[in-house]
């Protein structure tokens, strides 16, 4: 995906595009650009490399410029689909006429491209959205917002897109498909933006565009309508968090600060949520009666990477204590493999952005095949939440740093909070309800136990820097926590890091065993320790060094392991977050040791809004 930031209204737009692109580089970064109006046409300025590199760009022109006094512009920050991230495919894309910058994957560029060629069209780069570009080009006879129209009519595929044309100085054409736009309504002033990071500094009032929508603005004066027909409206809502929840705060890398911040983020995600007296949980969300409740005969859980990870906990807690049958699928294998789904199914489609393509996709077919769909998710106004139209909204603030921390444990105490309110509609005790209800909000106590152990955890990870290999291993409910484990040591650090349920490592990968590669064993007080120590045994026989997440005094753990961190004692399904918060600390302090850049990981992107 990437970072889309436009501007029309009376002030300079230069610096509200730029750092409206600084706010959304964790969306993308391997190339950014500009577009402005000016007298003379439309000047656009674009770089290989971060916004950082675009700004040196133009520092370059001089004072009396028009590109201090432009009033209207569109910028991007992008993650490359299609040609790799060099100048020429940089956005925006231009003709002598429009420019166009463009978030999504236009399926059918191929076609449109030898049309346009046969038209007389000369492409300056390999991307698909030079190709959208100049279709809108090809259309437009003096009326941006018809050549627009008319161009996306042709295309298959996503877009989030805004463009402008030389000869209508001020107005920004904006649509979106599959990709989000949301619009900043100001005082005379208009936002675009791909989210509302890059809005929250002018206002709060956001306006999310749905699939379909196209958008004529200009300063303050917006009109939207639909591709299909008419005239449609779209009323402005409250960005509900503040600018600087979107800072680091002191902390050196977004991912440290969100870290921290987990233990506040846990208490906001299941605040007003919990019912101690009748030992339940109030999800009212779901928008589900107690009767509905209990017709639900299966939940499908649907994800992508970290999402997925925490999807498991909420799988085996829903069919552990609820005693209700529950699956987790990868979402873009779901939505292709043409499931068995129907009516009595409740799909639960987890996702931070809830702009995740692949899990987007699922959640529409699953709506196709009748299910009761529900969105766990932590953006308000995203699309899978608009789409779902019922769910729970995590409220764990925003994630900026691409390698997800406090979503996934937010996504699994609520998962958790889904279990309790299925179990209590089924064979749970109000007693054994009470239990559950304090041990969910036992959660934000025990992150900070861990928490505290972070100079320890940095000694720890001391050790294993050096390494290009690592297992982790883990069975049950540490399984997920061995598999997000080793996502987030590969994302950051780029070490090849592996996950295997520990029953597995001896079916094969234990060939790969030898002093170079380390195992981190989930061996924590519970079903399944014994057997995990017995494979930590195996590991140390062919001279892995184990390092050992364990529960606090468990001497027995520490005899068989070359290192520890201690985990505060706990049921195994609660354990999950303190465990993971472990990992998490011990991979950002092995990245940071090997001098990773962390918060932006090569490669990589916050949402994945292209397939
Ligand atoms: C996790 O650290 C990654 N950033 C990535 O796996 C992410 O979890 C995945 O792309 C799903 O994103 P979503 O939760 O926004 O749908
Ligand atoms: N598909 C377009 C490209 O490769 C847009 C990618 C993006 O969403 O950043 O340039």
């Amino acid at each position: 995906m990437c970072g889309i930031v436009g501007y029309t209204g009376n002030k300079a737009a230069v610096p509200v595009l730029v750092n409206g692109l600084k706010r959304l580089e964790y969306r993308g970064y391997d190339s950014a650009g500009l577009a402005i109006d000016t007298p003379t046409g439309i000047l656009v300025e674009k770089a290989k490399g971060k916004v950082s590199e675009l700004t040196k760009l133009l520092a370059e022109h001089q004072e009396d410029s028009p590109i201090h006094k432009s009033q209207a512009g569109i910028a991007h920050t992008r993650w490359a689909t299609h040609g790799p991230p060099t100048t020429e495919n940089a956005h925006p894309h231009a003709s002598s006429r429009i420019a166009l910058v463009h978030n999504g994957i236009i399926e059918n560029y191929k076609s449109l491209k030898g049309k346009l060629e046969a038209q007389g069209y000369n492409f300056l780069s390999q991307t698909d959205t030079e190709v959208l570009a100049l279709l809108v080009d090809s259309h437009y006879d003096g009326d941006l917002f018809q050549a627009l129209s008319s161009a996306l009519k042709e295309v298959e595929g996503t877009f989030g897109v805004a463009c402008m044309a030389k000869d209508e100085p001020g107005v920004l054409i904006v649509a979106r498909r599959g990709s989000p736009i949301v619009l900043g309504v100001g005082e005379n002033e208009t936002i675009v933006a791909s989210d509302a990071s890059a809005i929250i500094k002018h206002t709060r009032q956001a306006i999310y565009l749905d699939d379909n929508d196209i958008a004529k603005i200009k300063g303050g004066d917006i009109d939207i309508r639909s591709l299909d027909a008419g005239v449609v409206s779209r009323e402005a809502s409250e960005i509900d968090w503040s600018p600087d929840a979107a800072e680091k705060g002191g902390y050196e890398h977004y991912m440290l600060k969100e870290i921290f911040e987990q233990p506040d983020a846990i208490k906001n995600t299941i605040r007003g949520r919990m019912d101690a007296e009748r030992g339940t949980s109030m999800l009212g969300g779901l928008g589900l009666t107690p009767r509905e409740i209990v017709d639900i005969q299966r939940l499908v859980i649907v994800g992508c990477g970290t999402s997925l990870n925490a999807g498991m906990v909420g799988e085996f807690a829903t069919e552990d204590f609820a005693g209700l049958a529950a699956e987790v699928e990868q979402a873009a294998e779901f939505r292709y493999r043409n499931p068995i789904i129907n009516s009595k199914d409740l799909v639960l489609a987890i996702s931070q952005s809830g702009e995740t393509a692949d899990t987007l996709a699922a959640v529409r077919e699953a709506t196709e095949k009748g299910a009761l769909v529900a969105g766990l998710v932590n953006v308000v106004g995203s699309t899978i939440a608009r789409e779902t139209g019922r769910g729970v909204y995590l409220h764990a603030g925003p994630e900026i740093s691409v390698a997800s921390t406090k979503a996934f444990t937010c996504q699994v105490a609520t998962l958790l909070m889904v279990a309790l309110k299925f179990a209590r509609s089924r064979r749970m005790s109000v007693e054994q309800g009470r239990r559950f209800v304090q041990e969910i909000e036992s959660l934000p106590g025990l992150v900070k136990q861990v928490l505290a152990k972070d100079k320890q955890i940095a000694e720890v990870a001391a050790r294993y820097v050096q390494y290009e290999r690592m297992f982790f291993i883990g069975r049950g409910y540490l399984y997920p926590v061995a598999m997000e484990g080793a996502l987030k040591l590969k994302e950051i650090s780029y070490i090849h890091a592996e996950a295997y349920h520990a029953a597995e490592l001896k079916h094969g990968p234990i060939a790969l065993l030898e002093d170079t590669m380390p195992v981190v064993a989930l061996a924590l007080e519970g079903p399944g320790k014994e057997k995990t120590i017995g494979n930590i045994k195996e590991c140390s026989a062919r001279n892995a060094r184990v390092l050992g997440i364990i529960t606090e005094g468990d001497e027995e753990a520490k005899s068989e392991v070359d290192d520890y961190i201690e985990i505060p004692a706990c049921r195994l399904h609660a354990a999950v977050i303190p465990a993971t918060v472990a990992l998490q600390l011990f991979s950002y302090h092995v990245a940071r040791l090997r001098g990773c850049p962390i918060d932006q990981p090569r490669n990589l992107a916050k949402s994945v809004t292209v397939e």
